[in-house]
């Protein structure tokens, strides 16, 4: 049985990654130690003969060098992700996102691990102003999270470069869905705003929302991190849904969907958020087969009834 590694398996992403492989009968390895992610996310799964899963820290190298035994993929979502906690505290995130990167990879070398899919971030690119943006534009981070990101990624190039470790990294552009944390303090713009519509609250834009997004549905990016695995691609590929929103459209439909008449306030802009984002996803379809398949309005559906259950 092919025996996969969700790397923050419990988390918003990881979860969702590791319930479709789960499904589709491998034997997966869930590790997590739980800073952000929840039991809850992975319940259903927990029952499962073919999951497993372990609560323990990807800085602890001796734990991974273990685990890893027979392991054919990972898939290493796991990760400080919040921009403004990397701003805060940005050992703590180095510490996790690039030399706990590293203890995986070292881990998944050591063990001949067949590929490691890599999560990486649209925030590498930073404030560049040219859309939409293309792998081979030169990075540009501007946060702590970001410079880590990046990071990741060198170390998964040179991995694959010296050692021959088969990598390939995707660059997530704002995913949301079920199961993104509405109650953490640095919770994204989605979950904010369905949860304050639903109290009856309006939603909160910082500066005028005429900013724009490419938001990718969780479920289209669990398909990019599939097919990534199975192909024979190496390398960076933009993972979003390659259209661009601007945040008063999306308050806009966030309330029309939830159904309480409340109007959005606007406050002061976050120093540093960028302008606009927006993936060119060529790349991934051509290569990968990628082809993104929920649009905004259906899943910020699904993603509003996960929300409130
Ligand atoms: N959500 C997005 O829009 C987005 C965009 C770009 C990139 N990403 C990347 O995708 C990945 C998943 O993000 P997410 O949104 O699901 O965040 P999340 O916080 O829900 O998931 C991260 C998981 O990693 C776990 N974790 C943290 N430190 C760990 C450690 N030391 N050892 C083991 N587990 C640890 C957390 O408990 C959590 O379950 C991250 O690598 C993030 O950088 C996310």
């Amino acid at each position: 049985m092919t025996k996969i590694v969700v790397t923050g398996g419990a988390g918003f992403i990881g979860s969702h990654i590791a319930e479709e492989l789960a499904w589709r009968d491998y034997h997966v390895i869930i590790l997590d130690d739980l800073s952000t992610g929840k039991i809850g996310n992975i319940e259903p799964l927990l029952s499962k003969e073919n999951v497993e899963f372990i609560q323990g820290s990807i800085v602890n190298l001796p734990l991974l060098q273990k685990l890893f035994r027979g392991v054919d993929y990972i898939f290493h979502e796991a990760a400080i992700s919040s921009v403004p906690r990397s701003i805060e505290k940005p050992l703590i995130s180095h510490e996790v996102n690039i030399t706990g990167t590293l203890n995986v990879l070292m881990a998944a070398r050591d063990n001949s691990v067949k590929k490691l899919v890599y999560a990486s971030s649209s925030s590498i690119y930073g404030d560049t102003p040219t859309l939409p943006k293309r792998e081979d534009m030169s990075p540009n981070p501007q946060s702590p999270y970001a410079a880590t990101k990046l990071a990741g990624e060198y170390y998964c190039q040179v991995f694959r470069k010296v050692y021959g470790l088969p990598t390939i990294y995707l660059r997530y552009f704002n995913v949301y869905g079920p199961r993104q944390d509405p109650d953490s303090q640095y919770a994204a713009v989605i979950p904010r705003f369905i949860t304050r519509a639903s109290q009856g609250k309006p939603p909160i834009i910082l500066g005028d929302g005429e900013q724009t997004r490419d938001f990718t549905f969780v479920k289209d990016v669990v398909e990019a991190n599939i097919l990534a695995a199975q192909s024979n691609s190496i390398g960076v590929f933009n993972v979003g849904r390659g259209e661009k929103t601007s945040i008063n459209w999306l308050a806009g439909l966030t309330i029309k969907l939830v159904g309480n008449n409340v109007e959005p306030i606007h406050e002061e802009p976050r120093p540093g958020d960028i302008r606009h984002s927006l993936a060119d996803i060529s790349r991934a379809k051509e290569e990968l087969g990628y082809n993104p398949r929920y649009g905004l309005e259906q899943a910020l559906q699904e993603t509003i009834s996960g929300i409130r259950r």
